[in-house]
């Protein structure tokens, strides 16, 4: 049995302070983690300081989605096995959406996608999935399925039922409730939730957001400064199924 644990996407410098500071507290308690660091780097994207603060404070692998190209440091990054983006870009575009890792005697593998509603629409991910499925020694499977909609990410978990063993949806940066064991095995939850400032708009400081949709002037947006949360989910997996899952949010003190 191998305890995962997955954290939703890190969105600059106050959601690596709690990555950074929170995670060695129960980095004993998981077997392998993952975490999503699209947004590292002040909200946009992975540069090399914001993946080694992940990697230093226990993360096994990272994984990205559609800002995976805003940091052009990016290119030498996507080099490394442990760090990922979306499989589903089109042939020959740097970088690779699948890795497998040997934890303690046993496999585990990660796979990377990206939804196509209300995004920059790549190859298809169900297809193509299936082709990467199809290898051989996969051990236990875990999908980032970074992604818009919930009903295109629910879809997704119900087609990988009982096919791998967790599928957990990234990029809304809210965490949704629905946490649980599909029917055929796989554990389940439509969006792990970012980490980064509680009283923020997806990271960013409220004004700028705010401005936008009231004025409809566009506005740099700044990180939000304030208290930060890390969430996440954990995931017992063994021989390709879930047996046990359940969200994970740790709060900073004030
Ligand atoms: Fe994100
Ligand atoms: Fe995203």
């Amino acid at each position: 049995m191998l305890r995962v644990l997955f954290v939703g996407d890190v969105y600059g410098k106050p959601g690596r302070r709690v990555f950074k500071n929170h995670l060695p507290t129960l980095r004993d308690q998981f077997d392998f983690v993952i975490v999503n660091g699209e947004n590292a780097a002040g909200g946009f994207g992975l540069n090399k300081e914001s993946a080694r603060t992940l990697l230093d404070a226990g993360a096994d692998c990272i994984t990205l989605g559609n800002h995976t190209w805003d940091n052009r440091e990016v290119y030498d990054l996507l080099q490394e096995n442990h760090i990922l983006r979306p499989f589903n870009y089109p042939l020959g575009t740097p970088g690779h959406g699948m890795h497998t890792f040997d934890v303690k005697g046993e496999r585990i593998t990660v796979i990377n996608a990206m939804g196509r509603v209300w995004l920059d629409p790549l190859d298809d991910p169900f297809t193509g999935i299936n082709q990467l499925l199809a290898r051989e020694g996969l051990g236990s499977v875990f999908v980032d399925f970074h992604a818009e909609a919930t009903s295109e990410k629910t879809a997704f978990g119900f087609f990988l039922d009982g096919r791998v063993a967790g599928v957990v949806g990234t990029h809304t940066h809210i965490p949704t409730a629905d946490t649980r064991i599909l029917p055929k095995g796989t554990g389940y939850q439509t969006d792990a939730g970012m980490t980064g400032v509680l009283n923020s708009v997806i990271g960013a400081a409220p004004d700028g957001p705010i401005a936008k949709f009231v004025e409809k002037i566009p506005v740099r947006w700044s990180t939000a400064e304030g208290i930060a949360q890390l969430n996440g989910v954990v995931l017992h997996v063994e021989n390709n199924q879930c047996h046990h899952i359940e969200r994970y949010q740790y709060t900073e003190e004030q």
